[in-house]
């Protein structure tokens, strides 16, 4: 038999810093990285695109036929392709987070990207993170973590990060954007945001982003019963 690609499944809140933590561990184990989030903004992306409401499932649900999800590593990097246009930056405003937050909702947008997630973690190692991966799309992955932090810290840094960017918005907006994704992502019917059973608490709500990055590393070894990284 062909040996099993090494899956780890990585979820959490938004702002829980996944995406710069998994990337990185992605990285010292030489996986891919696969970034689950950015095919939820890609539907919403070419949702809004098409001047309809992210809410409405019956029109979201009419687009899909008409949406290519893609995605491909260019120089070891993960790129967004939405019918061959590279999506990858314009998915990343504040009202696509919202809306791929509304369109992860439906059930019928989470099943059109299932097969495609499962698909990439078959055929490859990977750190794939995003809020149903542990406990929908690789139940059976070799390790599972849940990164999160206080919804207070994950605001905090997303305000310095934006205002690194020079976007003048409030703390509080920033705090109730935060809080309000958590509620959708943890409340909706479909796959909600929680930890897997089997999956390892990692909170880095008082740790520095290269001490979460070692926190990963060394769980991620200690699951795969590694000696070596
Ligand atoms: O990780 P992110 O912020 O890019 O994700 C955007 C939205 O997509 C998030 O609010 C919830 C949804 N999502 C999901 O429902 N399931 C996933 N596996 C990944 C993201």
């Amino acid at each position: 038999m062909p040996k099993k690609n090494i899956n780890i499944a990585i979820d959490g809140p938004a702002g829980a810093g996944k995406s710069t933590i998994a990337k990185a561990a992605a990285k010292a184990f030489g996986y891919i990285y696969v970034d689950t989030g950015a095919l939820y903004r890609a539907v919403a992306y070419y949702v809004l695109s098409q001047g309809k409401d992210v809410k409405n499932a019956e029109a979201v649900e009419k687009l899909l036929q008409d949406i290519v999800p893609e995605l491909k590593y260019i120089g070891g990097v993960q790129h967004v392709f939405v019918n061959d246009e590279d999506v990858s930056d314009k998915i990343r405003t504040p009202e696509v987070s919202m809306g791929a937050s509304a369109v992860s909702a439906i059930p019928r947008v989470r099943d059109f990207l299932f097969n495609l997630q499962q698909k990439i973690a078959a055929e490859n190692n990977v750190v794939m993170d995003g809020r149903d991966i542990g406990t929908v799309v690789l139940p059976n992955a070799d390790v599972k973590i849940y990164l999160t932090a206080t919804a207070e810290e994950r605001a905090r840094r997303r305000h310095k990060e934006l205002a690194e960017k020079g976007e003048t918005v409030s703390f509080e907006e920033v705090l109730a954007d935060v809080n309000k994704r958590d509620y959708n992502d943890m409340h909706r019917d479909i796959a909600p945001l929680k930890q897997a059973e089997d999956a390892v608490l990692c909170d880095t709500t008082n740790v520095d982003l290269q001490g979460a990055i070692d926190m990963l590393i060394n769980i991620i070894n200690e699951k795969l019963g590694n000696q070596s990284h």
